[in-house]
């Protein structure tokens, strides 16, 4: 016996139209390949290989299936050795797994556990007495049974030790329950207690369909102290970071549909598949991750997000399509009204509404673009500019070739920045662009030192108080500041304004910056003023430097360019003229700090 996920895996990587190729001689036809039946003499070619759907169907003899079943059907081998020769094709290391052998898995009785833990909590939805309530609360968010059974929901009463009990009658190993989180150890050194109460249980499956762990969702509003959600801790079967939701149940859904949509929640899961939308998968309240992307591209590179349409799950969007893009996926972004989430639309307006929406999906790009552009970022040149840093991210993010070039085009088209300039900016790594000064090197004017110092103190306030980062975003840009370590910094903030620390491939100097803000003990008196302040000095900085970029190129350009360069110099010194503080009034006393003063003397 070969393990399911060896086989899925093996399935997920083969290349079907090259095995299917070594017997059939196959012409490509769009997205499909094409050739002449092997299981029956024909003249025009009926038989088809479907690489995106991972599936082939002969239109002659009527035979179809996977990879797996051509070969079994063609070459006659058993299905055993249809997954070792794929495997073998496919870089995937087959082992047979004796059955009752001692070479067993040794987190057998992980899964053992958490298998009889969810059929407890089924029971305890459907077939007790107490699931009543419930199963009502089920029914009044549009859940019925049979879509309830088909993800497996169930019940955790509102008991501290029906679980633990149920489980001592199975002879369950309490010490596994406890690692797999499900009892939790009293802090009074009494016995250990029930994680999951009063809440509808979701099971966390495998791709492969085993139980990992489980999601519960408090029946009705949130308590004191209780939060709405509970998730299953990290545990020896379960890393939340390369598990997604539904994937399971959805996974032939996204092959057939070439599609699938990514969602917030359990909820949106489940309630679109009660309306019949079915390729639908979920984090598990965290952001999406390299594990994910790549889970995802064994069965589509088309991703629809479908997260919040506020503001940080804007954010949370265009991180997760960044991190799609990196492992060469597709990622387009569906806008839902604000306050709805999928479920939401469903319930309201079932399968029709959702798919309204999601037809009306944009490529992430095209989305960044609109939101720069509803902002006013393409108003003006200096604007212009910084929407590029903006725009910079996703298209350093594109692995896929083809997506990229597309993008470059798009973006040179918008901001009149040649492709050439652009691809230059590309081939930096991320984080470590530092653009290069403008060819003056004169002495530095007297302003610039203070310049240095408002750079600083911005960053302090944006690493201390996020909600700044936005704010600050749309003021100025990374080039804006005069520093370098000091731009990595600020770039790597506004792509990921919940940064702890930067990647250790980063500029030397700005991790260490970055550590040293950190763990600044420094507390901002009037944060308001600290940045209106700090964010006009750098901003006018900016605008100086430019200006002074600008005269130096001017003086060695020929007359034709001149011309162009004495109109951007025009409209920006008319840009800088309508800066909403007059930023050259000299520094009085701005930067009010009061400094707090960790642990020593001054403890009472
Ligand atoms: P409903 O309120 O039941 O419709 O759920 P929702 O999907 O609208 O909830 P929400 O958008 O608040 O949360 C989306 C996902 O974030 C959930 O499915 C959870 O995975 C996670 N989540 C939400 N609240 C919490 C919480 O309090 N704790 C934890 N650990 N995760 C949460
Ligand atoms: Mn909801």
């Amino acid at each position: 016996m070969i393990p399911d996920d060896v086989v899925e895996e093996v399935r997920a990587r083969a290349d079907i139209v090259g095995v299917i190729g070594e017997f059939v001689q196959l012409k490509k036809a769009g997205k499909e390949f094409r050739g002449l039946s092997p299981f029956k003499k024909e003249k025009t070619p009926s038989f088809y290989v479907i690489p995106a759907k991972a599936f082939f169907h002969d239109f002659s003899s009527g035979e179809s299936g996977d990879v797996f079943s051509f070969l079994m059907k063609h070459q006659g081998m058993s299905f055993v050795d249809a997954v070792k020769y794929v495997g073998a094709r496919s870089g995937v290391d087959v082992r047979e797994v004796r059955r009752g052998r001692g070479r067993d898995d040794p987190w057998r009785p992980y899964y053992e556990a958490s298998a009889h833990a969810n059929a407890f909590f089924q029971e305890r939805l459907w077939e007790w007495e107490g699931g009543e309530g419930a199963r009502s609360y089920l029914d009044g968010r549009g859940i019925d049974r049979e879509a309830g059974e088909r993800f497996g929901l169930g019940f955790a009463p509102d008991d501290w030790s029906a679980l633990r009990e149920a489980a001592s009658v199975h002879g369950l190993d309490e010490g596994i329950l406890l690692e797999l989180g499900l009892l939790k150890k009293s802090e009074q050194g009494r016995d250990p207690y029930d994680a999951f109460r009063n809440r509808i249980v979701f099971p966390i499956e495998s791709v492969t369909g085993r139980v990992l762990a489980f999601g519960g969702r408090l029946l009705g509003k949130e308590g004191k102290g209780a939060p709405k959600y509970l998730n299953s801790p990290e545990s020896p079967i379960f890393h939340k970071g390369e598990v997604l939701y539904g994937l399971s149940w959805a996974r032939n859904h996204i092959r057939r549909d070439a599609s699938v949509m990514v969602v917030e929640g359990f909820m949106d899961v489940v309630s679109l598949a009660a309306v019949g939308i079915r390729n639908v998968a979920a984090p598990l309240g965290t952001s999406l991750t390299e594990s994910h992307a790549r889970l995802l591209k064994r069965y589509t590179t088309q991703v629809r997000i479908l997260f919040d349409s506020d503001p940080a799950g804007l954010r949370a969007t265009f991180r997760a399509a960044d991190t799609l893009l990196g492992q060469g996926l597709h990622a387009s972004v569906v806008t839902l009204p604000d306050g709805e989430d999928p479920d939401s639309i469903a319930r309201a307006g079932g399968a029709e509404a959702v798919r309204g929406f999601v037809a009306q999906a944009v490529d992430v790009l095209d989305r960044k673009i609109a939101i720069l552009d509803e902002r006013g970022y393409f108003d003006s040149i200096e604007k212009t500019r910084r929407a590029l840093d903006r725009l910079l991210p996703t298209l350093r993010a594109a692995r896929n070739k083809q997506l990229r070039d597309i993008y470059v085009t798009r973006v040179a088209e918008l901001t009149g920045v040649q492709r050439k300039t652009l691809l230059g900016e590309l081939q930096q790594r991320p984080l470590h662009a530092v653009r290069p000064r403008p060819a003056t090197s004169r002495r530095r004017p007297s302003p610039r030192v203070h310049g240095l110092g408002a750079e600083r103190t911005l960053l302090l306030l944006l690493i201390k108080d996020r909600d700044w980062i936005e704010k600050a975003g749309e003021r100025i840009g990374p080039s804006d500041l005069e520093d370098g370590a000091n731009r990595v910094i600020f770039e790597a903030l506004i792509t990921d304004p919940e940064l702890e620390a930067l990647p250790d491939d980063t500029m030397a100097q700005a991790v260490q910056r970055y550590e040293k803000l950190m763990a600044d003990p420094e507390t901002l008196a009037s944060p308001e003023q600290v940045f209106a302040d700090t964010v006009a000095k750098i901003e006018g900085n900016g605008f100086d430097r430019r200006l002074e970029a600008i005269e130096e190129e001017i003086r060695r350009a020929g007359t034709e360019e001149q011309f162009r360069l004495v109109r951007d110099k025009e409209r920006l010194m008319k840009e800088r003229r309508a800066l909403p503080i007059d930023w050259r009034r000299p520094t009085r006393k701005l930067l009010a700090f009061g400094r707090t003063q960790q642990g020593g003397e001054d403890r009472k």
